[in-house]
């Protein structure tokens, strides 16, 4: 059942392309200038109605949002919140008739994430849920659902529903800026071919497995792994952080980058790890200044840079490079290498990869 793969874990992370493959199928198609989205029957109207937006998910599922929110704001021009759901379900949240929220889940059967939703529902939110697990609670709670065809996710660690739940809130995001009429017909067309290829920039970034797996068998040894990213890197670090932790009891952080000088550079010694994303070009100035300054205080940087940015590689101990991809679409593409640090750390270590201690594949417990 595990397809000639040792584990779960590994088998789903190179399952991606065909995830996200079919996550687009009948939705991004290269012959037609819409998205459609299934039966999702939110209206022009209704955007025009929305005068906010909420995002509310837990763990991996949160990170896909942070994501989202990005690509909703910029692409649609309407402001979004993101809240992980333990929070939003005991602050009182302003929400009303005129608040959209997007409820994202893999099992669809989070506890706070569900009662998250309720709360939401009660005060007249139009409930949008991004889910996996088809006629879960979550998706029969909603007025309306995207499926993420990820397929069965068996290993606790998300790795194939997050990168499904991106493509999922890509195609919201353009969903809405079409009918906005935010985006031209033109642009949207733009994001929709380089979306088509996403699958072939995933395989081709799994082929550096043996660089991170000689990576890992160096230093699973260590203590603390810092993880820095800015822009859409950013959630890209913390989702990173988190996989690492969850699979290889390794303590790590995630940062943005800017806040280094603010707290977190008084860590950084000799031999301290420090994951750098830089897959965003239009901030790669800024993290090329980030990693200077965490090298001059000792770390060791491990870079995952995108094709062609060779300036890293003289300042950094190792770069990782991933196919050229636009800084909108760089995530789905930048987690695939920190995916595999996190499994082949795990595996080094003897961790139980599939189902790390004390975690639950689905938290139905608050
Ligand atoms: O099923 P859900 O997407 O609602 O689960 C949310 C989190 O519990 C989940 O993403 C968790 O953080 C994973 N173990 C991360 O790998």
């Amino acid at each position: 059942e595990k397809g000639g793969y040792e584990h779960f874990m590994i088998k789903e992370i190179h399952e991606q392309p065909k995830a996200v493959k079919d996550t687009m199928l009948s939705r991004i198609d290269a012959d037609s200038d819409t998205i459609k989205l299934d039966d999702i029957k939110i209206t022009k109207e209704d955007l025009e109605k929305f005068r906010k937006i909420y995002i509310v998910a837990c763990g991996t599922a949160y990170h896909a949002g942070l994501v989202g929110k990005y690509m909703i704001e910029n692409l649609a021009k309407i402001p979004v919140e993101v809240d992980i759901a333990s929070e939003f379900r005991y602050r009182n949240a302003l929400v009303d008739e005129n608040t959209l929220v997007i409820i994202i889940s893999q099992s669809g059967e989070t506890l706070d994430t569900l009662a998250a939703l309720k709360e939401a529902k009660a005060k007249g939110a139009r409930i949008l849920s991004v889910v996996n697990v088809v006629g879960s609670s979550i998706a029969r709670e909603s007025h309306d659902v995207l499926y993420t065809w990820a397929g069965p996710e068996i290993s606790v660690a998300s790795t194939k529903a997050y990168t499904t739940q991106l493509i999922a809130l890509y195609e919201i995001a353009l969903y809405m800026a079409d009918l906005r009429g935010t985006l031209s017909k033109e642009e949207i067309k733009t994001i929709k071919d380089e979306m088509m290829i996403l699958p072939e920039k995933i395989e081709k970034t799994l082929e550096n497995k043996e660089a991170i797996q000689r990576f890992a068998a160096k230093y699973s040894g260590v203590k603390d792994v810092f993880f820095l990213g800015r822009g859409l890197d950013s959630p890209v670090a913390m989702e990173g952080s988190l996989k690492l932790k969850e699979l290889s009891y390794i303590h790590s952080d995630a940062y943005a980058a800017g806040e280094l000088k603010h707290g977190p550079i008084a860590l950084i010694e000799k031999g301290t790890i420090v994951i750098a994303i830089m897959a965003q070009q239009g901030l790669y100035e800024k993290m090329l200044n980030n990693v200077k300054e965490v090298k001059s205080r000792g770390a060791y940087v491990f870079a995952i840079a995108k094709e062609g940015h060779k300036e890293v590689e003289e300042i950094s101990d190792q770069v990782l490079f991933i196919p050229e991809v636009s800084d909108l679409l760089a995530p789905v593409v930048a987690i695939i290498p920190l995916q595999l640090l996190a499994y082949y750390m795990a595996v080094e270590k003897g961790c139980d990869v599939d189902k790390p201690r004390n975690l639950a594949k689905s938290v139905t417990v608050e």
